[in-house]
This record gives C-alpha cells, sequence and structure tokens, in this order.
C-alpha cells in the first residue's frame, strides 16, 4: 500500500522542470568525496526516492523536508540517462541508520535512498536538509553509477559556516571545484509550504 504523501511524490516525477547546466558544453567534472564509513551493509527494505516515510511506519521524518533534484550530466555535456544514483544521509539527530551509529535515532527516517535518472538525466529525492554531527558540516552522500562511470561524493548546504572547518570538503584545494558541492537549500517562492529545494547537477566521467 502506497500512501497518498508518496503517491503524490511519485506523480510529480513526470512533470520534473530542473534547471540544466549547460548546453552541449559542461566540461567540469564534479569532485569526488569518500563514501565514508555509514554507506548501508544491507539496503533497506524501503529505499526508494522518498527517505522522509518508511513502509509500513505510522510516522514522517524529523527535520525539514528537502526536495532534492538534478540532471547527471557526462564530461561532454549530453544527459546520463538511467544512471542509478544513491543518497544517505544522518536522520534529523545526527544519528546513521548504521550498525555503526547505532542504527539511527528516528525511525521514521529511511536513511537511504536510491533512483534512475529519466531519459533526460533527472533525478529527484525527497529527503530532510542535512544536519551536523561531530566533526562533520551537514552534508548529503551520493553514489552515481553508469555502465563504467561511477561518482562518489558529498554535498553541503550553501552559507553553512561549518563548511569552512569541514576537513573534507576543504580537502579540495581547488575552489570552484570546492563551491560546486555547496548548493543552496531554500525556498521554493511557487510553493506555499515549508519545504526547501536544492537542486545538484553532478557531472560525472
Ligand atoms: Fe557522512
Amino acid at each position: 500500500m502506497i500512501n497518498f504523501r508518496k503517491r503524490h511524490f511519485l506523480s510529480q516525477l513526470t512533470g520534473l522542470a530542473v534547471c540544466s547546466v549547460a548546453n552541449g558544453v559542461q566540461a567540469r567534472v564534479t569532485p569526488s568525496q569518500s563514501l565514508g564509513p555509514f554507506y548501508p551493509i544491507k539496503l533497506p527494505l524501503d529505499s526508494n526516492a522518498d527517505l522522509t516515510f518508511v513502509e509500513g511506519k505510522k510516522g514522517t521524518a524529523s527535520g525539514h523536508i528537502v526536495n532534492l533534484s538534478g540532471q547527471v550530466f557526462s564530461e561532454n555535456g549530453g544527459f546520463v540517462p538511467r544512471a542509478l544514483i544513491e543518497i544517505w544521509q544522518c536522520d534529523a539527530f545526527g544519528a546513521y541508520h548504521h550498525p555503526r551509529d547505532g542504527g539511527g535515532l528516528d525511525p521514521f527516517f529511511q536513511g537511504y535512498g536510491k533512483a534512475i535518472t529519466d531519459d533526460e538525466g533527472r533525478y529527484r529525492f525527497r529527503t530532510i536538509k542535512p544536519v551536523a554531527y561531530p566533526g562533520r558540516a551537514p552534508h548529503i552522500h551520493l553514489r552515481i553509477s553508469s555502465n563504467s562511470k561511477e561518482l562518489i561524493t558529498q554535498i553541503y548546504v550553501r552559507g553553512n559556516r561549518e563548511n569552512q572547518n569541514d576537513f573534507l570538503l576543504n580537502s579540495i584545494s581547488d575552489e570552484t571545484a570546492r563551491q560546486s558541492l555547496i548548493i543552496p537549500f531554500e525556498k521554493d517562492s511557487m510553493d506555499a509550504s515549508d519545504e526547501l529545494i536544492a537542486i545538484f547537477n553532478p557531472v560525472i566521467t
């Protein structure tokens, strides 16, 4: 049984319009970041693109809901259709749903989700705005796989002062490359709800 909220979210996928980073020209490959220790050992039974709801549980995730979307590009500026995108992040209380981190604190947060890009490389997730945990600025992990190509990286919240001290983010010495992982999480002026939007257009090689 699929609940209304999830059905509404899924129905939005088909009409999605996102910004494109290029018109056939895009050279800058998105920098990679480490996988980290919290990639799931075993994927959750519910691992779809809506991380704010766990199938079979009567509740929704704590945190500020964000609709994360974008398009995956190749180095030559073309779309990458049918790429697998996985994301994972800690819950609103700073805990990963992973045995190494106590299994998580929010039972209504999915912790991990995956999506397949459409014919024009577009994807979309519904999740929460990432929060900090000790030693790290707020971030969302991503793994993008397409045939023999793979990009593992992390995205960060623009304007967050913890970015300045995050060792992993600042291990990218090139300013433009580093900034490409820091994206706005902002309110959608077209949406009366409190939800945020964030757009990330990765380039894989
Ligand atoms: Fe992390």
